[in-house]
């Protein structure tokens, strides 16, 4: 990258999101998750039925698709065939298929540039699982926020989502291309008894 790029990885609902969000605020830099992109994916292949264990449907529907990704108002923006996603993309049915399309090494390589660009003009702070590992390796900024499987399902319960996020965890996990994992010179942070600012403050402290 260009410019500077704090990367938060971490499992579901270990409050990256919230902390990865009010951390590019406090630094005044942009915030890009990375799993809208997966997500915004995933939900124009169920859109069009495309069957996932037909690799061909697969990695031709992703072929055709126009993916857009820009940065407006230090928010990543991704765009689908011309619609802008939105709240769609948190639907079971994304949250139940992003992960096996996650998976693919294929898709995964073609990605890997279009984050790689978002860098070349500010600076930022990136979400995912893979980001301190595969995307911006050599960051020196780096962060791994966990917290306890309990903790976490009782976040995504209070976020109105029922569905489990222990299999979507464990597929995450265990792929082969870009597991999640805590980069050997990141951060860690278990967030399961500390509050939003207290994880937000020890990341700056870091940083400083
Ligand atoms: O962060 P979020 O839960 O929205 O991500 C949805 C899914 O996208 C993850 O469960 C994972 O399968 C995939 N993802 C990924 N690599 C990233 C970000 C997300 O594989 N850097």
């Amino acid at each position: 990258p260009r410019r500077p790029v704090v990367a938060v990885d971490g499992p579901s609902a270990s409050g990256k999101s919230t902390v990865a969000k009010a951390l590019a605020k406090a630094l005044g830099i942009a915030y890009c998750n990375s799993g809208l992109v997966y997500r915004a994916i995933t939900w124009s292949l169920v859109d069009k039925g495309v069957d996932l264990d037909r690799e061909q449907s697969f990695k031709s529907a992703v072929r055709s698709m126009k993916l857009e990704c820009r940065i407006e108002e230090n928010e990543l923006h991704v765009r689908i065939d011309g619609k802008e996603v939105g709240q769609e993309v948190r639907s079971p049915a994304v949250n139940a298929a992003v992960s096996r399309v996650s998976a693919s090494p294929w898709l995964r390589k073609r990605l890997l540039p279009l984050f790689r660009k978002l860098a070349d003009d500010r600076a930022l702070v990136m979400e995912g699982r893979d980001i301190g590992t595969a995307v911006f390796p050599g960051t020196r900024f780096k962060f791994y926020i966990d917290a306890d499987p309990k903790v976490r399902e009782q976040r995504r319960q209070k976020q109105g989502e029922s569905d489990s996020i222990e299999e979507r965890d464990w597929e995450d996990r265990s792929r082969k291309a870009a597991p999640l994992r805590c980069a050997a010179d990141a951060v860690f942070i278990d967030s399961s008894r500390m509050t939003v600012e207290e994880v937000v403050l020890r990341m700056l402290e870091e940083l400083r």
